[in-house]
């Protein structure tokens, strides 16, 4: 049994001259690290990745005093023992869980999943069998789209559905039945921006954020594609008017 089919949002970076909106990428960031970071990984993730262009737009001294807040697991050194220090900018962001089968004791036997390039990786969840969704349907935000529903999906039961104990129920979530509790709710993490501190604009902005972490470089290949695009209209005219020329005298 499939999820209910995720509502098609609108996101900055959708459409072929969408980009990333940095203030967005910034809260989203920080929704990740004060809510999901406690559960799931992000691999992929290294601190200085949050001071790259077309991310969040931290600057090096920004990222450097984020992963500074972070005790990194190191070593050996040379008395072979592993020690703790601060993070640096080449180190990929700290799991919560040392490995799978220590996240899944944490989670009830659920794995969290590495959040790296989970926005891409749920681009099937809209209800269509997969093979069919990549063919025809696909979409650069299905994943986000399903991450928001996802996020904003925990209701109550219909009547008559018994939820698995250790389980939580959710219209979008295939099957249902989550292992993942309810994460967010209003208020539950500050803005400074004066944006609204809802639920919903909590699940936009963590989704984004996904979204850049799996699509870091987004921006700059929508830039390069229409660059090409561009130059091929130009090349084309150049080619025919070529053409034209050296084919004048033939008959
Ligand atoms: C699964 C996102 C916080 C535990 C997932 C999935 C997503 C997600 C997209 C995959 C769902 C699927 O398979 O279709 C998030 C976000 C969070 C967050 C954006 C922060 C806002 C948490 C927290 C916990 C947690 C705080 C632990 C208390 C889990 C577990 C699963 C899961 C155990 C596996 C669920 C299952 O397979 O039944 N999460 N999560 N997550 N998450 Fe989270």
């Amino acid at each position: 049994e499939g999820g209910d089919r995720p509502h098609r949002e609108s996101w900055s970076f959708a459409g072929p001259f969408g980009t990333y909106d940095q203030g967005q990428l910034q809260r989203g960031f920080k929704v990740f690290r004060e809510v999901c970071a406690s559960c799931h990984s992000a691999n992929f993730l290294y601190f200085r990745n949050l001071a790259q262009e077309g991310g969040p737009g931290f600057s090096e001294a920004q990222a450097k005093a984020v992963a500074s807040e972070y005790q990194i697991t190191d070593g050996p050194n040379d008395q072979g023992e592993m020690f703790q220090r601060p993070g640096r900018l080449s180190d990929h962001w700290p799991a919560p869980f040392p490995n799978e089968q220590a996240a899944r004791v944490a989670n009830g036997g659920a794995y969290p999943p590495d959040f790296s390039v989970l926005a891409k990786a749920r681009s099937y969840h809209i209800g269509f069998p997969g093979f069919i969704t990549d063919a025809f349907i696909q979409y650069q935000e299905h994943g986000v789209d399903y991450i928001h529903a996802l996020l904003t999906g925990y209701v109550e039961p219909p009547a008559g559905t018994t939820v698995q104990p250790g389980l939580h129920y959710n219209k979008y979530f295939p099957g249902h039945q989550i292992a993942m509790p309810k994460p967010l709710s209003d208020g539950q993490v500050e803005y400074t921006d004066g944006t609204p501190q809802t639920e919903d604009q909590y699940s936009r902005d963590v989704s984004a954020f996904m979204m850049w972490m799996a699509e870091p470089h987004l921006d700059a290949r929508k830039r390069m594609g229409f660059q090409v695009f561009i130059f091929l209209i130009l090349l084309s005219g150049l080619l025919y008017f070529t053409k034209k020329k050296v084919w004048k005298n033939v008959s």
